[in-house]
């Protein structure tokens, strides 16, 4: 059977009665001259290969990765191939603009049975972080993986809205495996309010995260460039890598999904652990989707929820933040149904909740809680907060014998210092593990 393509662009439009006279084993099946144009009829199943021809459009991984998840392979015509200085986009064959017509055809019989036999093609389903199309529970693909997987897992930290504390916990979850001799990458994703630079004392503007994905969207992205871009900051024993977060909401577009996809790919290959803060927000944009190409608000967290190995939901231990945790945690299901989450209590204090705030708490999750169980419970410990937050470090520096300190370096599952433990009555962190239910994080 003939291959349906589309072209864009007016050089790639020249080629078309030359790909008709050979009578196979391509046929053209729409000309564009705009990208929108041409991303609506890949949307709507008539071609398997797009021919853009040189200019016709800003190729970037995101515009390939969307691409694919149509099923459609883009074969881009161009005045010079992709050499090492220039590696060229992942999954794009790219051809001579002065190729004859039978070679252009071959070209994309070439890049379609490539993209056929590829067992990491996106089948039929989008990535929930994606525009395009709609989402299909029963057919959740994990986003492209490169070529050399890297072995890294990835901690997302995630919650409601009302500053449960989801930057606390992850900024000082990797500070404990980064003091505990794990090489750890920090990344703030959160496209509302990115805080882990403030919070780690770092003056930087450079927004390390949007600048990696712009890397990773113009070509090859690995874990040596990952390595380059993110900040190295010390933490007490160990080495934090940080890629700080978008200085001004309004930057979110920046942090596409498909590029993000990539970057976190590579934190696999960079780190042992990747622990990234994440937004809190994840609505889908419909109003946006008539715009098949616009980026969406909340993408970013989505993407970081569908790859990370863990999902820490961080809920505030109070009336108010218990049932928006509950609330999260079905928006989770609904949204992401491959994430198993994790569920962390923080700023626990019988104040809000009543004498023995522990026991307070684990009754009501269990009449009004998802089935999930509590993995962890961060004690309410203000002086310890402010103490790092005003010192621009992690816990474990400013108060390494803190409750709170100790109740994070236990949900790690790292052993805190000797002397910190030792300082608090009973030298037992609080953390309470339910039977049957893994309380700590797989290192
Ligand atoms: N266990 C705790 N005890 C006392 N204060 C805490 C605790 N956890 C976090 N805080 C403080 O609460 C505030 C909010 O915490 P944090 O910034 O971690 O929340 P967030 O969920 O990331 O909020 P945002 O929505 O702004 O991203 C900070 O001032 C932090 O120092
Ligand atoms: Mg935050």
């Amino acid at each position: 059977m003939s291959i349906p393509v589309i072209t864009l662009g007016a050089e790639a439009s020249a080629y078309v009665p030359g790909l008709e006279q050979l009578r196979g084993p391509v046929t053209v099946v729409r000309r564009c001259a705009e990208l929108t144009e041409l991303v609506a009829a890949c949307q709507s199943g008539l071609a398997r290969a797009v021919i853009i021809a040189p200019g016709a459009a800003e190729l970037t991984a995101s515009l390939v990765d969307r691409l694919r998840f149509t099923g459609v392979v883009v074969v881009a015509l161009c005045d010079h191939l992709p050499g090492t200085g220039s590696p060229g986009v992942d999954g794009v064959e790219y051809v001579e603009a002065t190729v004859e017509p039978a070679a252009l055809a071959a070209a994309v019989a070439r890049a379609v049975g490539r993209f056929e036999a590829d067992p990491a093609r996106p089948q039929g389903s989008l990535a929930y972080a994606d525009p395009l199309g709609l989402p299909d529970a029963a057919a959740v693909q994990p986003v492209q993986v490169a070529e050399e997987p890297g072995t890294g897992r990835i901690v997302a930290v995630w919650g409601p809205p009302g500053a449960p504390g989801r930057t606390t916990v992850a900024l000082n979850l990797a500070a404990e495996l980064a003091a505990a001799g794990s090489s750890v990458l920090l990344i703030d994703a959160d496209t509302y309010g990115a805080s882990i630079g403030a919070s780690l004392g770092l003056l930087d503007e450079s927004a390390g995260l949007a600048q990696a994905c712009r890397i990773a969207d113009q070509g090859r992205f690995d874990g040596t460039v990952l390595g380059r871009i993110a900040v190295s900051v010390a933490v007490k024993g160990g080495r934090l890598r940080v890629l700080t977060g978008i200085t001004r909401p309004d930057r979110w577009p920046e942090l596409r999904p498909a590029a993000l996809g990539k970057v976190l790919e590579a934190g696999r290959s960079l780190a042992e652990v990747t622990v990234i803060d994440c937004g809190f927000c994840l609505e889908a944009d419909e109003e946006l989707s008539f715009d098949t190409l616009a980026p969406r608000r909340n993408g970013a967290a989505l993407r970081c929820l569908e790859v990370a190995d863990t999902v820490v939901a961080v809920g505030a231990a109070d009336t108010i933040g218990v049932p928006r945790l509950v609330k999260a945690l079905a928006e989770l299901g609904d949204a992401v149904p491959t994430a198993t989450p994790r569920v962390v209590f923080n700023k626990v204090r019988a104040a809000a909740v009543g004498r023995a705030p522990e026991t307070q708490l684990r009754e009501a999750w269990e009449r009004f809680g998802p089935t999930v169980g509590i993995s962890a419970f961060l004690p309410m410990d203000h002086a310890a907060a402010d103490r790092a937050l005003l010192a621009g470090t992690a816990l474990l520096e400013t108060a390494p014998g803190s409750p709170l300190r100790l109740a994070i370096a236990d949900l790690a599952d790292v052993p805190a210092a000797g002397e910190a433990r030792r300082r608090r009555p009973g030298g037992r962190p609080r953390n309470v593990k339910f039977p049957g239910i893994p309380a700590r994080l797989p290192r």
